[in-house]
């Protein structure tokens, strides 16, 4: 019985052996316990190119590189084995030849029948083709997001490009043409206002871009969506063709939101203009809003919201248009006529004031677009009421930029205050240390050299802290970076600097 066992036994371990002879696509050999090699295969032959001979008795960290013995890799390696049982791990090793190899490495700990470590079972592959596709491959991606982030790029510089060239041809044309009309107030009455609109729509763009980056500053207020509009929907119909039908659906007790009026109003132009582009032979523009109690969809949103639908009967959209609509740059339109801007403002608001924007379309039939907008959180009525007297005053203007400052005092003087500027943080500091004492500190937030508008604003407060400040950026992040101050964004227009300071003095500011 016994003598059957063991030459069975023999038998199975002569087939393993012969197994093992015939494999070449792998290195299987054993290692006596303290890492000498007892036995090599073909494929450890192949793979590494010793041969039996030169290799059984060496020790195997010589399969290993220079680095990895100094960081006694291998004893680390054999440590885990002996501990766990197993090691399983990538890495480079070294044939005979000195070239490297990228390996997938098993090591088995092998013990007798009373359990003492006889050794170890090492398998070992050569990865390196299989890495080396995979680093391609992953080459090749990266590649690929590059062309298409720099062709997005292109066509956003190509575009920009393009409208700002348009609007400042507009305003030195116009500015030219009121120097020549300087003496006829009508003429150069005209003019201004085509400068104004072109600096309008300049603004505009930018607003665009600062969207996208999800890094416009949000001024969030109660909005009642019915009279909102009734607003919206007059400033849309002039630049719809009479071939466009507008239809707005509003259900009654229509939840009021949190939002801010500008961009929410920016949002809702943007998807009316792009139905309207979708439908150049005519069709139906709907405009819907109804109360909505989420669950968790879209996007993870629960509780209570006002879902704004703007749909259309144009030429809708295939599945991969769909799956890129919201990227930022991405336009199926030509050059100049979009920059594929529209929709990632809609969607960087959206996702901005908590909400979020879905699609839905088919190729000839239409696309729907849903804005999800929170609802109210403030109560009716919260908003503090500003009252009617109107306080004049000595406003300290700090501003390198000359003309920007002869501007800023200009729009003041409209509104009844007077203004002394200083071109530097330090000039300003100066004045007040001297004992000027005026009602209102307004700085630009960059200015060249020296103490910058936030520090300024700092040393202010706590120096005279009962001087308000009010801080005047172009770029939105200052405006968020929690310092506290007021801001207001460049470039602005004289109603948002009245209202600003008339927010800051905690009074109502007229323009006269
Ligand atoms: N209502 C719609 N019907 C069909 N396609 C649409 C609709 N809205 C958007 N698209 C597609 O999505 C693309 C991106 O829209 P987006 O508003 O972001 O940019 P744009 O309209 O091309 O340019 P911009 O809005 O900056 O002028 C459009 O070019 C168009 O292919
Ligand atoms: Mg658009």
């Amino acid at each position: 019985m016994a003598t059957t066992e063991k030459a069975k036994e023999r038998i199975s371990d002569e087939a393993f052996r012969r197994l093992v002879e015939s494999i070449v696509d792998y290195a299987i050999y054993m290692l006596d316990p303290n890492g000498r090699v007892t036995s090599w295969n073909p494929g450890a032959e192949r793979i590494k190119g010793y041969g039996p001979d030169e290799i059984v008795g060496e020790h195997f960290s010589r399969f290993y590189s220079d680095e990895d013995r100094e960081a006694d890799t291998p004893k680390k390696v054999l440590d885990i084995a002996r501990r766990d049982g197993r090691f399983e791990g990538e890495g480079w090793r070294v044939r005979k030849d000195g070239t490297r190899f990228w390996a997938s490495v098993v090591i088995d700990a092998i013990h007798d029948d009373s359990g003492k470590l006889v050794g170890f079972a090492k398998i070992t592959r050569d990865m390196t083709e299989k890495r080396e596709a995979q680093l391609r491959l992953e080459e090749s991606r990266e590649q690929l997001f590059r062309s298409q982030k720099m062709e997005a790029l292109g066509q956003l510089t190509g575009g920009l490009a393009h409208d700002f060239n348009n609007l400042l041809t507009a305003i030195l044309g116009a500015c030219e043409l009121a120097i020549r009309n300087i003496d006829n107030p009508d003429k150069v009455r005209r003019m201004l206002d085509g400068v104004r609109n072109s600096a309008q729509r300049g603004a505009g763009l930018t607003k665009q871009l600062l969207a996208f980056a999800r890094a416009q500053q949000l001024e969030i207020k109660q909005i009642d969506l019915k009279t909102f509009f009734a607003d919206v929907t007059t400033l849309l119909r002039p630049s719809l063709r009479s071939n466009v039908e507008v239809v707005t659906e509003f259900s009654n007790q229509l939840w009021p939101i949190d939002a801010d009026a500008g961009a929410l109003e920016l949002a809702i132009l943007n998807l009316a203009f792009n139905a309207r582009d979708a439908m150049k032979d005519g069709g139906t523009l709907k405009i819907s809003a109804h109360n909505a109690v989420l669950k968790g969809s879209p996007e993870g949103l629960t509780g209570d919201h006002v879902a704004l639908q703007i749909s259309d009967t144009g030429e809708g959209m295939s599945r991969e248009v769909m799956d890129r609509v919201f990227e930022p740059f991405f336009t199926t339109k030509s050059f100049g006529e979009g920059t594929g801007l529209g929709l990632s403002q809609v969607f960087g608001f959206s996702k901005q004031i908590g909400g979020a924007i879905t699609v839905e379309s088919r190729p000839g039939k239409g696309a729907t677009f849903t804005l999800y907008l929170p609802a109210s959180r403030i109560a009716a009525g919260d908003s503090p009421k500003l009252n009617g007297s109107r306080s004049l005053g000595r406003v300290l203007v700090v501003e390198d930029d000359m003309l920007v400052a002869e501007l800023t005092a200009g729009m003041l003087g409209e509104m009844g205050f007077d203004s002394v500027i200083a071109h530097s943080a330090k000039e300003a500091l100066e004045r007040l240390a001297g004992g000027d004492r005026p009602k209102l500190v307004l700085s630009d937030v960059i200015m060249p050299g020296g103490i910058s508008g936030v520090e300024l604003a700092r040393k202010v407060r706590e120096r005279y802290p009962e001087l308000p400040i009010l801080l005047i950026t172009g770029y939105s992040e200052q405006a968020s970076a929690g310092h506290g101050f007021p801001v207001l964004q460049k470039p602005y227009e004289m109603s948002a600097l009245a209202g600003a300071i008339g927010e800051v003095l905690k009074k109502e500011i007229a323009v006269n």
